[in-house]
């Protein structure tokens, strides 16, 4: 069973893979496949409740999926995102939203989309026995102040805080930490420099780990990310089944003799 703690192990040695799941099925397949890390994402938003943004994605949302994924996994450790304003607003009611991610929903460890801000928190939750996995570069939760989804830390000012904000987490007791879509040079020193893996996405090949949204490998999603990677087509393996069962019902194909079964003794019910 991959731990917190094996992660640490295993950074700079071997690399760490970590996918997206939201549903069980998906979950098996992934943690069959042998990947270290299964994220249940907040990416949840758009990639498959329908939203424009992850903002009004809730905190029961991925309680209830994260429960689905840890069901159908083995192997993995599997993290819960935690929403927008999920935490941050109020110490108690953090500690009981990430706790119940843990408690009730059988996750391993919650991620949160970090900053100056999350720092005591990280050291609070770290504490009580709640792994905390931080998130830096690009934040999607804070797109109305980011102003979209552009990369991050792209100046030598923006570059140096990043780096001293990850440094502050690693220390408050993060065990991992993401970088999102920001210069691969800037996340290599960034790997460099911590002791904690580090996980990117759209942050170069320097990482201990890379992470992938499961839709955008799938080849289900709408509109993916310029660092997005498709490794499949699942979309057309299902429209060929969807289109298969149509033609199978309209022409009488299904259901055939085997799919059902008469009784004798109730043929004559009038
Ligand atoms: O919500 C999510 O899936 C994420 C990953 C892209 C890191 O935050």
């Amino acid at each position: 069973m991959v731990t917190t703690q094996g992660l640490r192990e295993q950074a700079g040695s071997e690399p760490i893979t970590m996918l997206t799941a939201y549903d069980a099925p998906t979950a098996r397949v992934i943690d069959e496949a042998g990947i270290d890390v299964i994220l249940v994402g907040d990416s949840m938003g758009n990639a498959v409740l329908g939203y424009e943004s992850t903002l009004p994605v809730t905190i029961e949302e991925v309680k209830n999926r994260t429960a689905a994924v840890a069901r159908a996994t083995e192997n993995a450790l599997v993290v819960a995102d935690m929403p927008f304003l999920s935490f941050g607003v109020d110490e108690a009611e953090t500690i009981h939203n990430a706790g119940g991610m843990l408690k009730e929903a059988g996750a391993d460890a919650v991620k949160i989309e970090s900053g100056h801000h999350t720092v005591e928190l990280t050291e609070r939750l770290t504490q009580l026995g709640i792994p905390v996995m931080a998130h830096l570069g690009l934040t999607p939760q804070s797109v109305n102040q980011l102003g979209g989804y552009g990369r991050q830390g792209t100046t030598v000012d923006a570059a140096r805080t990043l780096l001293a904000t990850a440094r502050d987490h690693q220390e408050a007791g993060a065990f991992s930490l993401v970088l999102e879509h920001i210069p691969a040079n800037v996340a290599a020193q960034v790997t460099a420099e911590l002791s904690i893996p580090t996980i990117g996405i759209g942050a170069g090949a320097d990482c201990d780990g890379q992470v992938l949204v499961i839709t955008d490998v799938f080849g289900l999603a709408d509109r993916s990310p310029p660092f997005s990677a498709q490794f499949g087509d699942v979309k057309a393996e299902m429209e060929t089944a969807v289109d298969r069962y149509r033609e199978a019902v309209e022409t009488g194909e299904f259901p055939a003799d085997e799919h059902s079964r008469s009784d004798p003794e109730l043929d004559e019910l009038y």
